[in-house]
């Protein structure tokens, strides 16, 4: 399968790796074709990944993943062009976020709306599954824990486009996959996402997941 990334950051190259372990070819978009984290990226790849720009990963993928700066996804939409994703599903991993002096993280976007939302809203043809977005990029493909596998939170509002990235997460290492329901289930995932950050300053690592004990 052809997988576009529009993004050329950690979580863009962390699941731009792991598809490729997979066997997909990859191309990962920047907003200049010639981003050096994003050509570094595809020359380790040996051929099975490469980079252009954001519309360039957009018409390349069967399936596109948005893993840009949360605010700046909207840009980055427009400067792939809508049209690009129309018919397609749309794995959304990023969080609103915004930081305070001290480092601290919050939602820049919460309350009546959340950025799978707005994401859904700018992309009224795509499928977008909110995904990956509660884990660190280290942990995306194949995560361990002592603990065994954590969960994966999904929401989205195509029920087979649900299916289908849950498909992809059993692929790559998530065995408990869990659907919350339509696209506004974004507004607790991305706030799970700052707890999840929080934790992780307070543990002084970024190495946990979330896990829902099951009787
Ligand atoms: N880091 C993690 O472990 C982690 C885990 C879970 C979820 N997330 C979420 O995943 C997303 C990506 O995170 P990240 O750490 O990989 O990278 P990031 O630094 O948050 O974002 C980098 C990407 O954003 C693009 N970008 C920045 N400003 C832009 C603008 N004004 N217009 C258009 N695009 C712009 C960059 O474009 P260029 O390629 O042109 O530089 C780059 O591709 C974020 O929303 C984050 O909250 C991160």
């Amino acid at each position: 399968m052809k997988v576009g990334i529009i993004g050329s950051g950690d979580v863009s190259r962390a699941l731009g790796t792991g598809f490729v372990a997979l066997g997909h070819e990859v191309r990962l978009g920047s907003r200049t074709a010639d981003n050096p984290k994003a050509m570094a990226w595809a020359k380790e790849t040996q051929g099975k990944g490469s980079h252009g720009t954001f519309a360039d990963a957009a018409a390349f993928g069967e399936i596109v993943v948005l893993a840009t700066f949360g605010m700046a996804t909207g840009n980055a939409i427009r400067l792939a062009g809508v049209s690009q994703f129309d018919g397609k599903v749309v794995i959304d991993a990023t969080n609103p976020l915004a930081f305070s002096d001290r480092g601290l993280p919050s939602l820049a976007l919460s309350g009546s709306t959340s950025a799978g939302e707005e994401n859904q809203k700018a992309l009224p043809k795509a499928h977008v599954v909110k995904a990956f977005n509660i884990v660190n990029n280290a942990h995306m493909f194949r995560p361990t824990f002592s603990d065994g596998p954590p969960d994966m939170i999904i929401c989205g509002n195509n029920a087979a486009a649900k299916k289908k990235v849950e498909g992809l997460l059993h692929e790559f290492g998530w065995p408990s996959v869990l659907d919350i329901g339509g696209i506004e289930g974004s507004r607790e995932l991305e706030s799970l996402c700052v707890l999840w950050v929080k934790s992780s300053m307070s543990l002084g690592n970024f190495n946990s997941a979330f896990k829902l004990l099951r009787k």
